[in-house]
């Protein structure tokens, strides 16, 4: 038996992001025996357009469809750009919401959460980004919520989570993913 496979999505390309690494230290609080991977190259891919959706389709998808695909559960943060979510991660949720009906967010177990340099912490964005997996048919977690606010005195010079209550938060929307996606990590064999 494989290890259960947990695939992490930031809803950032920025070099520094606070989401990117709000995302690793999610997959640090994971237990060891269990597979995490941080999706990337999501700005590699095209804006969605059925034109290029088909037979073959652009090779960054393929490798984002595949690796979503072969996921049990996903954790993905993002950023709150112009009160949403970021064009960055709906082109990335669209590229995977196709073929429709039978694409690879179907039932997958899906936790949100977000970071942001102001006072709501990404509600804005957060809110939106549910609607959108909604439409998905993807199984995201209900709590904890998790709005990171004031990155910058949650977050150290290294981009490391440093505010403990933070982690804590983190590391119980994690146990609620484990638990949504039936992921025993004491059971599970690497
Ligand atoms: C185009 C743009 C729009 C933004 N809009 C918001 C916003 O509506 N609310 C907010 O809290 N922060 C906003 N910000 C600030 C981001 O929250 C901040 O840059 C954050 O660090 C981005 O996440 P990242 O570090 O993971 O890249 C915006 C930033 C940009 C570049």
């Amino acid at each position: 038996m494989s290890a259960s496979l947990i695939v992490g999505i930031s809803g950032s390309a920025s070099s520094q992001s606070y989401n990117t690494a709000l995302v690793a230290a999610a997959g640090s609080l994971l237990g060891e025996r269990l597979d995490f991977v941080l999706a990337s190259g999501l700005e590699d891919l095209p804006f969605y357009t059925p034109d290029l959706d088909g037979d073959s389709i652009p090779e960054s998808a393929r490798r984002l469809r595949e690796l979503v695909g072969r996921a049990d559960a996903l954790i993905i943060s993002t950023p709150e750009y112009n009160y949403s979510t970021t064009a960055l991660l709906k082109n990335a949720i669209d590229w995977l919401s196709r073929p429709y009906g039978a694409h690879v967010l179907v039932d997958k177990p899906v936790a949100i959460m977000g970071a942001s340099q102001g006072l709501l912490g990404t509600v804005r964005a957060q809110l939106h980004l549910r609607e959108v997996l909604h439409a998905t048919n993807c199984d995201v977690v209900a709590r904890p919520e998790v709005f990171v606010t004031q990155v910058g005195v949650k977050f150290n010079e290294s981009h490391e989570l440093i505010d403990s209550p933070t982690r804590s938060l983190v590391a119980e929307l994690v146990a609620a993913l484990l638990d949504l996606a039936g992921i025993d990590e004491a059971r599970d064999v690497a």
